[in-house]
């Protein structure tokens, strides 16, 4: 009998002693697109780690649709997790579901992408009118004066008005001063290259071939221009920016046709995400070094720095990050 009750209270100590179980929090990750490269290095970081931190992640991408987006979160908050991680395709239409999910006291993470008029509880991303600020002024230092093409991201995309209000904080000066002329401007669907070709085509006859500089938010878009450029014997005489450090474009940075790319550390980002996550899902306020009001309130946020990528410092970044092995660049 002894040995049972000292059993017993052996027991009871270890059960009341020993930490509460940290819960297994349940991750909804929203993606708008997977089909840009960047995209799924962001998945595939952010689950290894959320795994790692003992989460369970459940990722959908709605491939560029409004509608899909709206369906899948839906689905995900009837399927009772704890953090919902958004990548928005349309940051401008997700009050009502967001709203859904806070009645339900899921905690909500916008990703790289700030979300508006929604209650959402944290933004992490880069500095990204820095991106903007960074591509004009690699545009202005290799050709400081001639005709620019402005070639915008996704309009639905909060990202794009942010790169732009960045470039024109660089550009707009020289534009007062006539030492800039823009020849044309024009807002890239979905981000996809088959858009940015036709635009770059239509600019190019528009302007009688007469452009010097095209400032593309991102190196998908940069490569379709790029395609269109090419076509008219262009590539490499015109100089273009990007975003991204996709692994195409950094062929082109070292062939000459692009003349830089934005690298944003995915690893970065997307591990600091899943600590985020974690911490929202442990009811934990994550550490913010940045506030940005959304339409409905300031948002709590961790912004990230940008690094402006050319020919002279590939290997000291993205190599040295293994963002990318030598191999694949210099094939
Ligand atoms: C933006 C993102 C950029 C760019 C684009 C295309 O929101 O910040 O890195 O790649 O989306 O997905």
């Amino acid at each position: 009998m002894k040995k049972l009750i000292s059993t017993l209270c052996a027991l009871f100590v270890a059960f009341t002693a020993s930490p509460v179980m940290a819960k297994t929090v349940k991750i909804g990750m929203a993606i708008d697109d997977l089909r840009l490269e960047r995209w799924q290095k962001d998945r595939d970081i952010f689950v290894d780690k959320a795994e790692e931190l003992g989460a369970k992640v459940y990722v959908q991408s709605a491939n560029g649709n409004e509608q899909t987006q709206i369906s899948q979160i839906e689905n995900m908050i009837s399927r009772g997790v704890d953090v919902l991680v958004i990548i928005p395709y349309n940051g401008e239409v997700l009050s009502n579901v967001i709203a859904e999910a806070k009645r339900d006291g899921i905690q909500v993470l916008a990703y790289d992408r700030l979300i508006n008029n929604a209650e959402i509880d944290f933004y992490l991303s880069f500095d990204n009118e820095k991106v903007g600020e960074m591509q004009a002024a690699a545009m202005l230092e290799n050709k400081p004066s001639g005709n620019y093409f402005l070639m915008g991201g996704a309009p639905t995309d909060n990202n794009a008005k942010l790169f732009r209000q960045g470039q024109m904080n660089v550009l707009q000066p020289k534009i007062d001063s006539g030492d800039i002329k823009v020849v044309g401007d024009q807002w890239v669907d979905s981000w996809l290259a088959e858009n940015a070709l036709k635009i770059m085509e239509n600019a190019l006859t528009a302007n009688n071939n007469e452009i010097d500089v095209v400032v593309a938010s991102n190196d998908a878009t940069a490569g379709g221009a790029i395609q269109a450029l090419d076509a008219q014997g262009l590539a490499g005489k015109v100089a273009i920016s990007g975003q991204d450090a996709d692994l195409a474009a950094i062929r082109r940075i070292v062939a000459g046709t692009q003349t830089m790319t934005v690298y944003k550390p995915i690893n970065t980002l997307a591990s600091r995400a899943a600590e985020i996550a974690v911490e929202l899902g442990n009811e934990e306020a994550p550490q913010a070094n940045s506030s940005l009001n959304n339409g409905l309130k300031d948002v709590p946020a961790w912004l990230l720095e940008p690094i402006t990528v050319d020919r002279t410092n590939i290997k000291q970044t993205l190599v040295a990050d293994k963002f990318h092995a030598e191999s694949d660049i210099y094939q």
